[in-house]
């Protein structure tokens, strides 16, 4: 990892900022990977440049969407238990933080949390969102990191005091972020957060929850057409930065619920036979051949849990919402068979 310096001073009010964004050359080799495939496919971590920040950010304020508002009405309502669980002056750390209140309803609940960490791959977006956090919570020590949490990280190399190092590390992956991994990989992400955590720290995790098709096809799919222009915003990404002829407007979202696979399903739909470019190769699209663009695993409070046990993490508590929408996990590193 990157040498990663104090920018005490800062008049934003930042501990640090860091900038560990992987290079341009990882953009054009995955795009051209997943359109190479027989299911084309466009990795969604690409998804949040600055406009596709702001597209998502719409997505959780659409009346279909309910993922983000029961997630934030369930972390206020279980606040107590939260500050109980932690103790005092905990390390938060955020991978794929955005600008999202949930971190403000969580360090309000919190007992004198000592710091916090806000990691995401848009470099800006983490920034401000630090920034503000910064201004907002004056006794609070916050770093911001532009980093892919999917890549290997070294907490203790951050550049924090020795006094919110001392705190007991809190890992809050909100959003059910944990649902857009293929199984396996999710598997590997919670083995990698395992990794940032030492006896008796947590990782506190949200999870959408298996329901009605009628329900999850309408939140991925809203009236007012957020969730297309997101997917779509990919696509004139990649027209723009790699030099695409990707006719978006030849292109149909559509989402799907796959109850074998336990997941919704988002495709870019080709209304009629392409040839284009991308990054100077040549590919064809059909009349109806689709581009994978992302799942969204549903769990109950079991199937996550074993996945979690896989990963070396053991289930201290979970909570649900009402109407069993949404639930959110306490896990804690198993202790090690010996
Ligand atoms: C990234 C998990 C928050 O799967 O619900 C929302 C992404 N994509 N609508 C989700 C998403 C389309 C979202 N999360």
């Amino acid at each position: 990892m990157t040498q990663i310096s104090p920018n005490a001073g800062s008049p934003a009010g930042l501990s640090f900022f860091e900038d560990m964004h992987p290079p341009a050359a990882d953009f054009r080799a995955d795009i051209l990977a997943g359109l190479s495939k027989p299911q084309k496919a466009l990795p969604p971590k690409y998804y949040y440049d600055e406009e596709g920040s702001r597209l998502f950010d719409a997505i959780t304020e659409q009346p279909e969407y309910y993922v983000t508002g029961t997630e934030l009405e369930l972390l206020k309502s279980v606040g107590g238990d939260l500050r109980a669980l932690a103790g005092k002056g905990a390390l938060v750390l955020e991978p794929g933080a955005g600008s999202s209140v949930k971190i403000r309803t969580l360090l309000d609940a919190l007992d004198a949390p000592s710091g916090y960490v806000g990691m995401d791959i848009s470099g800006d977006h983490v920034r401000s969102a630090c920034e503000a956090l910064a201004a907002d919570y004056p006794g609070l020590e916050v770093g911001a990191l532009c980093h892919d949490f999917t890549q290997s990280l070294d907490i203790d190399a951050l550049p924090l005091s020795d006094a919110t190092r001392a705190g007991r590390r809190i890992v809050f992956f909100p959003g059910s972020t944990i649902g857009n991994f293929e199984l396996i990989d999710a598997l590997g992400l919670l083995k990698t957060l395992r990794g940032w955590l030492r006896a008796g720290d947590a990782l506190l995790i949200g999870t959408d929850m298996r329901k009605a098709a009628s329900t999850l096809e309408a939140a991925y799919d809203d009236a007012a057409g957020v969730t297309a222009a997101f997917n779509l915003n990919l696509v004139a990404r990649i027209n723009r930065e790699l030099d695409g002829t990707l006719d978006p407007d030849a292109l149909e979202y559509r989402a799907f619920w796959n109850p074998y696979r336990s997941r919704v399903e988002m495709y870019l739909v080709a209304l009629h036979d392409m040839a284009f470019e991308v990054a100077g190769q040549r590919f064809m699209i059909r009349q109806n051949e689709t581009i994978h663009m992302e799942n969204s695993h549903k769990f109950t409070v079991d199937t996550f849990a074993d996945l979690a046990a896989k990963a070396g993490l053991e289930r201290r508590k979970s909570w649900v919402s009402d109407g069993e929408a949404f639930s959110m996990h306490w896990l804690e590193p198993a202790a090690k068979a010996c």
